[in-house]
């Protein structure tokens, strides 16, 4: 099989959870660059339609604003119910949005913990579970439908930053998705998970102390303490998220796969 058809996506129908900013546009980019209908979700409707309305018209496709709490049952299914009202199936599901809390270790507040698991890991199994009827509409053996499953370096080891309850939830989540991959690969729905080391992003710039200010970050110095010495680019989840939206991942299953430049194994 060529390449072109080996990782194609063209002609895919994809959600991506938290697609307004960050690495959920970096992945939606990739998609809709490679000729996908890429439905876009987060919580801010007027920065989530401009994301859509700015990706559509920089690669001449079809990206889709739902805005959505998923971080609760009702934000949920409203997006579902607007999604099945517009499309009788999808192909790809990206769980990408995510949050985290900071606070020390003995300041540590109970709403750190319920925010963080209700979005990074309930949100993520009942958005799944919803979506289980779009993403079977169409997946046979030979072309199944995939979920990417958004974790986190920190999942995997203790994390930098002060936030108590990321790494946590980020860890339910990789193993959520070798639960949910098991579970689904019977049902010709492929589920893995990403997780990726420090990308220039809205989230990345508060555990770096610049409090959200993306533009003035200087991620060249964040990048120095990686061993690649740079921060990850758009090119890097994109790549990695396509291959497992693709045929080219038809047996791989269930896997935790780093995008960090190598932190983990340093
Ligand atoms: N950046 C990194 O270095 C890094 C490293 C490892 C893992 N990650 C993971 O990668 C994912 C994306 O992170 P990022 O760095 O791109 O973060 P980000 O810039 O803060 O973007 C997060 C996205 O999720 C949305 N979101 C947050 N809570 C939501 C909710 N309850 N319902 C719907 N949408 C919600 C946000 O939009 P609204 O605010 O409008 O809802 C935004 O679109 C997260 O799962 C994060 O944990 C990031």
């Amino acid at each position: 099989m060529k390449i072109e058809e080996l990782f194609s996506v063209k002609g895919k129908v994809a959600l991506v959870t938290g697609g307004s900013r960050g690495i959920g546009e970096m992945i939606a980019a990739g998609y809709l660059e490679n000729g996908a209908k890429v439905y876009i979700s987060s919580r801010k409707k007027e920065q989530c339609d401009a994301t859509a309305k700015r990706l559509s018209e920089r690669y001449g496709a079809e990206c889709i604003s739902i805005p959505a709490n998923l971080s609760d049952l009702a934000g949920i299914d409203a997006l579902v119910a607007e999604l099945k009202s517009r499309e009788d199936h999808i192909d790809i599901l990206v769980n990408n949005a995510g949050v985290s809390w900071g606070a020390p270790l003995d300041e540590f507040p109970e709403i750190g913990w319920d925010k963080v698991f209700d979005t990074n890991v309930k949100g993520v199994f009942f958005l799944t579970q919803r979506l289980l009827p779009l993403l079977e509409a169409r997946a046979t053996k030979d072309e199944p439908s995939y979920v990417i499953n958004i974790g986190s370096i920190d999942g995997l080891r203790a994390a930098s930053f002060d936030t108590q309850s990321y790494g946590p939830s980020k860890a339910a989540l990789h193993s959520l998705t070798q639960q949910l991959a098991a579970k689904l690969a019977k049902r010709n729905i492929i589920a893995n998970a990403i997780a990726p080391g420090p990308f220039p992003t809205w989230m990345l710039s508060t555990g770096v102390g610049t409090g959200g200010d993306v533009e003035n970050t200087d991620w060249d110095a964040v990048g120095r303490l990686n061993p690649r010495k740079r921060v990850g680019t758009p090119e890097d989840i994109s790549g990695l998220a396509i291959f497992l939206s693709s045929r080219a991942c038809g047996f791989t299953v269930g896997a935790v796969i780093t995008c960090d430049g190598g932190t983990v194994v340093s």
